[in-house]
């Protein structure tokens, strides 16, 4: 059959603008937006981190401005990452246990505020470890039980400080469940939990272990604990457990390569879903837009979009301010 004289013409509703607007499947809003910030030893400082134009490490009382900034431009959240100092790291990552470290400092400076933004904060050992990785050593093993004992005393230290959202991105066994019932018996049930469920061993994440100064620390990679960049099955697996242990949201990281696993996660389990746009995305529509390669804010704008459009229910992006600015003057 001839489609065209039997009336079927697609290019009939992107005639205009008012009926592409009336046709559109999908939005991206302030309220996707999750933004993560560096954090610095000091006092007024705003140190650039290379690989990552136009992010800076914030110390303490400029990530508070950050936070009011963020909190007037409604950002729902934001995601802290500490650079420590290299003399606090050491092998067993002792420093993530202490509850005046930069993090928990960072926590209770934007809290005493009262701004109306939530607060997340990783646990993980990695920003605290000699060797860069995110769990205890034995030898070249990481060590998974232990490990876990550790992170659920990181994450009370952080609840304690005030943290709003516990999110777990070491990829031990186990720690969802044990990070939940630590937290409840210590009086923290409302503090909820954002699972980096399905966290691959990505070369993506090379400009963040710049900005947290684990990259030239890290001995060896992270495979024996993320995920093999082949997987999809097991993204499913390591999801429903981290649901059944307790996660309130759960996580995809990297981002834009991994929109089939953000599709599978949602369409299977209907609940909160986050991608993490991560730095080395971020680091190749900065790069290609500083080279006159393509339009920077138009593949920022696309590649949050395609988050929606794949299920997500937020993004956590680096071009969280940028873009909540640009809806604002919009609307
Ligand atoms: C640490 C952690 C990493 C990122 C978030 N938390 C790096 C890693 O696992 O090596 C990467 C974020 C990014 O690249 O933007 N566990």
């Amino acid at each position: 059959m001839d489609t065209l004289l039997a009336g079927t013409r697609m290019r009939r509703n992107r005639q205009t603008d008012w009926s592409r607007r009336l046709v559109r499947e999908n939005a991206l809003t302030v309220d996707d937006l999750i933004w993560p910030i560096f954090l610095v030893d000091g006092e007024g400082i705003r140190q650039p981190v290379p690989s990552m134009p136009d992010v800076v490490r914030l110390s303490v009382d400029e990530a508070v401005r950050e936070a009011e900034r963020a909190a007037k431009l409604n950002i729902p959240a934001l995601a802290l990452f500490p650079y420590t100092d290299p003399s606090l790291r050491d092998d067993t990552g002792s420093e993530a246990l202490n509850a005046n470290n930069l993090t928990c400092r960072a926590l209770r400076a934007i809290k005493t505020e009262g701004f109306d933004i939530g607060l997340m904060t990783d646990v993980a050992l990695d920003p605290y470890t000699s060797h860069g990785h995110d769990g205890l050593m034995d030898g070249e093993t990481i060590l998974n039980d232990e490990t876990v004992d550790q992170l659920c005393r990181q994450a009370l230290v952080q609840a304690e400080a005030g943290s709003d959202v516990i999110a777990p991105s070491d990829m031990m066994d186990g720690r969802i469940g044990a990070i939940r019932q630590s937290l409840d018996v210590q009086g923290f049930r409302g503090t909820q939990i954002m699972a980096y469920s399905a966290k691959y061993a990505s070369a993506f994440y090379g400009p963040f272990r710049d900005a947290v100064g684990s990259s030239g620390t890290l001995k060896g990679d992270k495979r024996t604990y993320q995920m093999d960049p082949a997987n999809t099955d097991e993204a499913l697996r390591e999801a429903e457990l981290d649901i059944t242990e307790g996660a309130d949201m759960i996580m995809v990281k990297p981002g834009l390569p991994y929109l089939d696993i953000v599709r599978r996660l949602k369409d299977e389990f209907q609940v909160p879903t986050y991608a993490y746009q991560v730095s080395g995305e971020y680091a190749m529509i900065k790069a290609a837009a500083a080279n006159g390669w393509l339009d920077g804010d138009k593949a920022m704008l696309e590649s949050l979009l395609a988050f929606k459009r794949a299920g997500a229910d937020g993004i956590l992006t680096y071009f969280a301010p940028k873009v909540a600015g640009m809806l604002a003057e919009r609307s």
